[in-house]
């Protein structure tokens, strides 16, 4: 079977399990980051294993299932973890949920990621809104034939697209806003992916600083160019789970990085509950 009949069976059986939910935005839960799917209303729970091809997430804090329902009012399909290049999963696959999403008929997706900071300033615990990325995963998702197929709308699925404005500045605006609405501010980056699971050398956050770079992960930019490629608009929320390598006075640990997202979940929860009907309505009033 193609990879694109692979990705229509598994948006097929989703649809079918969403009933009559057609939700226009869709939400990806990154690492520790997962409360704002229990704030999800007439929850339909659709663990990964259950859907046809989807990817297994193998990382302890990726709990890997689908929350579709009401978030703030709001019809959203959330993805409650995510997989990643470094679990050995192919960048078709890791960019598989994605285009599942795309398929659905979401208009617009929030990506939230852990991230470690860069920037000098920056606090354990914050988010700060993606302004922009640099792909240092070593590929790209798109690398191959293009399918015209993914074209779910006139003008997605183009062989070369733009990619200036990746993260969209309108729900940029808006996520400021709904930030600011409970009581905190809401920086902007750039996150720079590597493929992971190492964590980087002191030396690699240095040159990674001079490339531009306030944020470092391991996922995102490969849902990004994917997203971009369906047309669908993008919003991007790193979490600081901790300083990057060489600017801290503790080891790198994945514990660490857990134990921050679960600190600061709730508020990502209340953020986004505040943000789903805002963005819904901006991207309902489009064909
Ligand atoms: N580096 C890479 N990925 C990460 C980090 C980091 O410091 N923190 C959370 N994800």
């Amino acid at each position: 079977m193609s990879y694109f009949d692979q990705i229509a069976e598994a948006a097929a059986f989703l649809k079918f399990r969403m009933g009559s939910l057609a939700p226009r935005v869709g939400i990806v839960l990154g690492s520790g980051l997962g409360a704002a799917a229990e704030a999800v209303s007439g929850a339909v729970l659709v663990p990964y294993s259950e859907i046809p091809h989807f990817p297994q997430s193998t990382v302890a804090g990726h709990s890997g299932r689908i929350v579709a329902g009401l978030l703030g009012g709001a019809p959203v399909v959330i993805m409650q973890g995510r997989v990643h290049f470094y679990e050995g999963y192919s960048p078709a696959q890791v960019t598989f949920p994605m285009r599942v999403l795309g398929m659905l008929g979401i208009h617009a997706v929030v990506l939230t990621n852990a991230a470690g900071g860069i920037k000098e300033g920056y606090r354990v615990g914050q988010f700060v809104a993606l302004g922009d990325h640099v792909n240092m995963m070593g590929w790209n998702p798109l690398t191959g034939p293009n399918e015209p197929r993914f074209a779910v709308r006139p003008g997605a699925g183009q062989r070369f697209f733009d990619m200036t404005e990746a993260y969209s500045r309108r729900l940029r605006t808006l996520a400021r806003e709904a930030a600011s609405e409970e009581g905190f501010t809401l920086d902007e980056g750039v996150y720079l992916a590597t493929p992971g699971p190492s964590f980087e050398t002191p030396a690699e956050i240095c040159a990674f600083r001079v490339l531009g770079a306030t944020l470092v992960g391991m996922s995102t930019v490969p849902e990004t160019i994917v997203a971009r490629h369906m047309d669908i608009e993008v919003l991007g929320i790193s979490c600081v789970t901790n300083l990057a390598a060489g600017l801290g006075s503790v080891p790198l640990s994945h514990e660490e990085v857990y134990e921050t997202g679960r600190r600061v979940e709730a508020r990502l929860a209340s953020l986004l509950a505040r943000l789903a009907p805002r963005i819904a309505v901006l991207v309902d009033a489009e064909p």
